[in-house]
């Protein structure tokens, strides 16, 4: 059985997907040890304890970067976490953070990297006029939005989109494309080879 720990800090709705494939199976052997919010007013949390999950609120404001991390791999690592989730967590993580769990640590950024990286990433995408976007998961180092590549979706942008519909489209495939990557990691049949990770012949 695999602990996965989700750190978010808002809505949460990539959080509830993960929940639900978890519940049904479709991520197997898994179970959701702990969620953290660094805001102790995110939606997510508030869902995690609905559904009678760990929900830990570890503030982050005003506390250096180092220091609050520190606080949340303290949490994580009590719980015994296997894979670490960020779910729109609005954090970067320091490096030392990143070396706690190594190819441990998933991300989830609404474009196809290494395209409009940032904040407001859907709403970067229709101002630049992209046909085509989507969203990418993948490992997180301890640059912004720049690890290894796990699995990326792709929507069109439609003439008669705004930024509203689009990132509604968008949304729908991040809550498919966080647990299938799960899934591969959690499988662990790959390797990454310089910034490619390709199915190992294992
Ligand atoms: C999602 O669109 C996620 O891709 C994005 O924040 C949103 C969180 O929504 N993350 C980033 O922009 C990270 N750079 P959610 O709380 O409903 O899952």
């Amino acid at each position: 059985m695999k602990n996965l720990g989700i750190l978010l800090s808002g809505r949460g709705s990539n959080f509830i997907a993960i929940a639900e494939n978890v519940a049904s199976g479709n991520i197997p052997d898994s179970r959701i040890a702990v969620v953290v919010s660094n805001r102790a007013d995110a939606q997510g949390i508030e869902t995690a304890r609905q559904r009678g999950l760990n929900a830990v609120v570890i503030p982050s404001k005003g506390k250096a970067r180092e220091e609050h991390d520190r606080e949340v791999v303290a949490a994580l690592k009590e719980n015994k976490v296997d894979l670490v989730c960020l779910a729109g967590y609005m954090r970067l993580l320091s490096l030392w953070f990143v070396q706690q769990f190594p190819q441990r640590i998933l991300n989830i950024h609404p474009s196809l990297l290494p395209s409009f990286p940032g904040l407001e990433a859907q709403e970067q995408a229709f101002a630049y006029g992209v046909k085509v976007t989507g969203c990418t998961v993948h490992f997180v180092d301890e640059e912004l939005d720049h690890g290894a590549i796990i699995v990326q979706k792709t929507v069109p942008v439609l003439d008669s989109d705004d930024e509203e519909t689009l990132a509604a489209r968008i949304l729908e495939q991040e809550h498919v494309a966080y647990s299938e990557a799960i899934r591969i990691v959690l499988e662990g049949k790959f390797e990454i080879v310089g910034r490619r990770l390709v199915g190992s012949k294992r």
